[in-house]
Parts: C-alpha cells; structure tokens; sequence
C-alpha cells in the first residue's frame, strides 16, 4: 500500500520524541501560519486570509508560510480519466482513459514518469530486459525486488538485510507470525492479518492481534509508560505506547492511539475495500492507492474518505487538546480545490470529522 504515508508517520513521531512541549496559540499573523517565536516555546498558529491558499502543516519545526492550492494539471498515467490526448503521459487518451504501452512494448522511461508509468494498468516496466519492456505484475509468491512489481494489493516482502524478496498479499501473515523485523515500522506491519506488529528486545518481530489503549486513547500523559496498551496474547504482555506533545496551548503531553484505534484504522479499512472495490487494477500500478486513481475511478465519497483519513491518521494525535483555531486553520489543508467546501462539510459530517472538531473545541 502506501509506505510513503508511513514514512511522514514515523517522521512525526520522530519529531513527538522532543523534551519540553511547545505551547500553541491563536495568531493573526500574514507572513507565516505557524510561526516559532525566536527564544521562546511558542508557536502561533494563523488563518491563510489569502483566497486559494493553505496553511501545510506538518510539525516540521520550522516556521510555515501559506501555499496556493495546486492545480491537477499534471499529465495522467495509463487508467486516468482524460478528455483530450494532451492530458496523458503517453499522448493518447483513448475511449476517456489515457492508454499506456502494452505487455512486451517498450517502456522507456522518462523523467516526467514514475519507474512504471509508462505501462498499462496490470503491468510494470522490467528494468532487467534491455530495452525495458511491460510485463505483467507478479502474482503471490513469486519473487521480486520492489512493491510495484506486485500485483494489487501485495507487496515484495524480503528479509532486512535483501535486496529481493517474494510478492506476498497483505495482511496475510496470522497473528503470531514471525516476520521480519524491517516490516514492522511503528508497530505496523501491511503483512499483518490484523495490521499490528511487535518487536522483542531481541529483535524477533511477530504479528499480533490488535490492541488499543487500555484508559482512554489521549489521556493526559507524562511519560510512555503511562501509554500501556490492552493486553497481547502474543507479545505476552501490554505494550508500552507513546506520550508525546500535541497542539495544545499548554504544553501538554497525551497518550497517541494505536495503529489499531483511530484513524490509522480507517485508513487501512479504508484501502482494503479499495482493493476489494476492483477500481485499483484499474490504474498503473504506480497511482492505484493514489488520489489520481480514486479521482477516476472511485466516487467523491471515495475521495473524501481518502483526504480525511490519510490527513487525520497522520494528525489526529496532535490535535488532541488543540485549540480552535489550530484545527480550523488545519481543515483549510482537507478543503482542496477538487472538492467543494461544501461537499467537504457535507462529507465530513458524515464521516466523524465534524464531531472529531467539536471534540476539540470542548476540550477547551
Ligand atoms: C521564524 O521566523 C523568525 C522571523 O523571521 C525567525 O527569527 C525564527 O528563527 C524562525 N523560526 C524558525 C524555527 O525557523
Ligand atoms: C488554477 O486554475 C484557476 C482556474 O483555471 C486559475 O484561476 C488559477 O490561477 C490557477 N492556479 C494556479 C496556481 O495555477
Ligand atoms: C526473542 O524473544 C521472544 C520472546 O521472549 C522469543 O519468543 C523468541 O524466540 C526470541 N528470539 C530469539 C531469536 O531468541
Ligand atoms: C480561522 O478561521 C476560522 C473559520 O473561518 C475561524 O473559526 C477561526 O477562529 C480563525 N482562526 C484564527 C486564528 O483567526
């Protein structure tokens, strides 16, 4: 699935990891949306005045100015929606999708794709022939060196220290499965029937089943310790989480959720039907967990869904005790140009987000 969004996961709790909180507040600054006072712990958080621009925000530590909203004016891979054949990488939209090269053509790659774009759906580009040509996508258990020589829905599953592996369907592997260490990033494993993994002290990784917060996710904390999950048959104990600093106007530490609870669940449940749906074999297998290639091929539901719960898996931990302003000035990212604003209100009632904001307020 997408190891790119667990990267920014790990990014963010790289970042959780510091000292002393930072205290959050309102501002009204123009010239930066989050602003770092020099010499003190505060951190001003502004509304973007200007029409069509968003505050990104990731707590990167640094001061943040607003960004235009981009417009999707990028060429489209094989399977994307087109109008018109200038649309498309492969300058061919043929019946209202661009059409890329088939099984055993070329697939010379150029800067403007990704490695596999310029083939068809079901296909990837083998760099191992020379010249490369489309093949197809490899099917469970055979071997491979990357994700996207797999078919949907399974990825290239290798020891730590191999530079090759076999495609394996995820969420394969029961509970209390060995796995290799390497695939258990920040108690996630896309291997993992249940998606959850845990890694001994002596660095045997194993599958287990999913655990939550045993007191209330976000409780106030002090330290990891305080964050103790449910009980796990197969780890044989309760796991130690993180206490970790959120947007809060006080400096205040909570326990963040497990990959079992919240968002992050959403998210890959999300994914899963996603790949049940069929609408992902429907694109080049570089974009199929993308927005480009629900944007074609799924519903605005699809979409909405998609932006809510990669944004909130990725956030709902920091906006534990947040301020108003701090999440109002965080929806403006959720409102992007392919949705209205009304859809995006209309969407997010339904789906928790509207409620997951007034928690916030009453937090206050
Ligand atoms: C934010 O900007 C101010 C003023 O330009 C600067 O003094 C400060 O060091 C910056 N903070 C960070 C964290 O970059
Ligand atoms: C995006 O498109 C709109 C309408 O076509 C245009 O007014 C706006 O300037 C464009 N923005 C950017 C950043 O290109
Ligand atoms: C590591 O520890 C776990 C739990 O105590 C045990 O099940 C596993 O066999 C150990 N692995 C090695 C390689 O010793
Ligand atoms: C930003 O705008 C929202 C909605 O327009 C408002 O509720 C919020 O209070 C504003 N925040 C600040 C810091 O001005």
């Amino acid at each position: 699935m997408s190891g790119e969004k667990l990267c920014i996961l790990a990014l963010l709790l790289a970042f959780a990891a510091g000292q002393s909180c930072p205290t959050y507040t309102c501002g009204t600054r123009t010239d930066f949306c989050i602003y770092y006072a020099p010499n003190t712990n505060v951190v001003e958080v502004s509304n973007c005045t200007t029409t069509g621009t968003y505050c990104p925000m990731p707590p990167s530590g640094a001061n943040v100015t607003c960004t235009t909203k981009a417009n999707n004016t990028y060429p489209k891979y094989p399977g994307e929606k087109c109008s018109a054949s200038s649309q498309c990488f492969s300058n061919n939209c043929y019946k209202g999708y661009c059409k890329g090269a088939q099984a055993g053509e070329y697939c010379l790659t150029s800067s403007a794709y990704l490695r596999n774009g310029a083939c068809n759906p079901g296909l990837y580009c083998d760099l191992a022939q020379v010249p490369a040509i489309c093949v197809p996508l490899k099917e469970d258990f055979e071997p491979c060196t990357s994700d996207s020589q797999c078919e949907y829905g399974t990825g290239c599953y290798m020891c730590d220290t191999c530079s090759a592996g076999i495609c394996l369907e995820y969420g394969q592997l029961d509970s209390g499965t060995e796995i290799y260490a390497g695939s258990c990033q920040n108690s996630y494993s896309k291997y993992c029937e249940d998606g959850q993994c845990f890694v001994f002290s002596n660095g045997t990784a194993i599958c287990i089943e999913e655990v939550e917060n045993r007191n209330y996710a976000n409780s106030m904390c002090l330290t990891n310790t305080a964050c103790q999950s449910t009980f796990s048959k197969e780890a044989q104990r309760f796991i130690t989480g993180t206490c970790q600093c959120t947007w809060n106007p006080t400096g205040t530490k909570y326990c963040s959720s497990f990959p079992g609870e919240g968002y992050f669940e959403k998210f890959l449940e999300f994914f899963d039907d996603w790949d049940e749906s069929e609408n992902a074999e429907k694109c080049n297998i570089d974009i199929a967990y993308t927005d480009r290639c629900i944007r074609s091929h799924g519903s605005t539901k699809d979409l909405a869904k998609y932006y809510l719960y990669t944004y909130m898996y990725m956030y709902e931990n920091y906006l534990v005790g947040a301020p108003s302003c701090v999440a109002g000035v965080m929806k403006s990212v959720l409102s992007l140009s392919s949705l209205s604003e009304n859809k995006i209100f209309y969407e997010v009632d339904n789906f928790g987000f509207y409620l997951a904001l007034s928690g916030i307020v009453l937090a206050l």
